[in-house]
């Protein structure tokens, strides 16, 4: 993305002037003295037609994870879940071992197949095992492949028109890959999950992929925020600060300063190897565990546009997925992995160090669901604050907002505006 130059309305020379002053609703609203790419303007966190055009050019068009194939181990397992847009979908692992997806929809009058009571959203209730998914409207059910298997009355009513064969459930992209995750993408003319990621995945190659991975963990937290605060917390390191433990353990420490930042094609960015000084927070110990080449205590993670997080700390692999609901609702899940090798010991220590950050009584995650609601009460249409400012640069290293930087780029491309100033078309 093309960096221009920024408008001048608040120079540098009157900011000395008006240091012991606020700003004036005018000086408020103003652009800084950066580049386009430097900030972003606060209408694409409030607006909901932005939202709805988010849903059909980002979150209907890029892949992404739906839960773990450890979730589904058996033939003929199913979860339901749902997509932005409040999309339903199933989860089905066929008799064949394959997972696949589908719309949780009737091609008959569009009931919801496998019914939720609750919203399309989220963990995966009802789950369980069953041979056939049956529509309860008419009774027609459908097999772990999609095919329909049965029309009650089918001759007497389609005679020689319709038949099982033109009424097969719409099948959904459905990869498992990076760790045992399924992936699923709405459109079936995107490019493959494996150009999508374009190698990113090479950084925990080892880590994912040389034994099978487990989930120990599973929360589902709504917030009442956009989507995009949330992901940005895990895309920027400044706001250690927020947190207690990252303090101690990190920002405290030799070396904190020194991990990079490597954005990705797509939007994508790495975040580089670190070591944590666990010992530094009064009571808490090494971690004893790790995942293959991971190194004692080491901590890495991957951002994935558009909103996804593996948060690799040594023993524990934090994976976060994330569903919006609206332009101020989004839906987190929250998963915790270790190795299925694991003996229950083994299983049980990463579980407490899990929660020793992340759990309900640990020093993280809360804090940081916290500081986006509060983000999100603030900037409201007409009343909050016109920018957010992502003008932060020290080499690509820990407090530098390059991660942010790189994700409203590819924001900005896929969505042919400008984040810095959304009513200015792109494409
Ligand atoms: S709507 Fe599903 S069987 Fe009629
Ligand atoms: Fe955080």
């Amino acid at each position: 993305m093309p960096i221009s130059n920024a408008s001048k309305d608040v120079s540098n020379d009157q900011v000395t002037a008006r240091e012991r002053t606020g700003r004036s609703a005018t000086e408020w609203s103003a652009r800084l003295p950066v580049p386009d790419t430097h900030l972003v303007d606060t209408r694409i966190y409030t607006d909901p037609d932005i939202f709805r055009e988010e849903v059909e050019k980002i979150w209907h068009k890029t892949w992404l994870p739906i839960c773990h194939e450890s979730e589904l181990p058996e033939p003929l397992d199913f979860r339901t879940s749902g997509l932005a847009g409040d999309v339903p979908i199933v989860i089905v692992r066929g008799r064949d071992g394959t997972i696949r997806t589908f719309l949780n929809v009737c091609p008959h009058r569009g009931n919801m197949i496998v019914r939720k009571a609750k919203g399309n959203l989220g963990t995966a209730e009802p789950s369980g095992n069953a041979d056939h998914m049956t529509c309860m409207f008419h009774g027609w059910q459908f097999d772990a492949t999609g095919r329909c298997v049965e029309i009650p009355r089918e001759k007497a009513g389609y005679q020689d028109r319709l038949c099982k064969a033109n009424m097969r459930l719409r099948e959904i992209r459905t990869e498992i890959a990076f760790g045992g995750f399924v992936w699923v993408n709405l459109d079936d003319q995107t490019e493959s999950i494996t150009d999508y990621m374009g190698g990113i995945f090479d950084y925990m190659q080892e880590e994912l992929n040389t034994e099978a991975l487990d989930v120990f963990h599973y929360q589902k937290v709504t917030i009442p925020t956009n989507y995009k605060y949330f992901h940005e917390t895990g895309r920027e390191f400044y706001h250690d600060f927020l947190h207690y433990h990252n303090r101690q353990t990190g920002m405290m420490q030799k070396g904190y300063f020194d991990r990079k930042y490597v954005p990705y094609k797509n939007g994508h960015c790495l975040i580089g190897l670190t070591v944590s000084e666990y010992k530094a927070y009064k009571g808490y110990a090494d971690r004893g565990l790790t995942f293959p080449g991971m190194p004692k205590n080491g901590w890495k993670g991957v951002g994935l546009f558009p909103g996804i997080t593996f948060n690799l700390r040594s023993s524990c692999l934090r994976v976060n997925f994330m569903t919006p609901i609206s332009e101020n609702k989004v839906m987190i899940e929250v998963r915790g992995l270790g190795l299925k090798s694991d003996s229950e010991e083994m299983r049980q220590r990463r579980i407490r160090d899990f929660n020793t950050i992340w759990g309900p009584f640990g020093r993280n995650a809360h804090e940081d669901f916290l500081a986006i609601q509060t983000q999100a009460a603030a900037v409201r249409p007409g009343s909050g604050a016109k920018y957010c400012v992502m003008a932060r640069e020290e080499n690509d290293t820990t407090h530098d907002e390059i991660g942010l930087r790189c994700y409203y780029s590819e924001w900005s491309r896929r969505m042919g505006r400008l984040a810095s100033d959304p009513t200015r078309r792109t494409a």
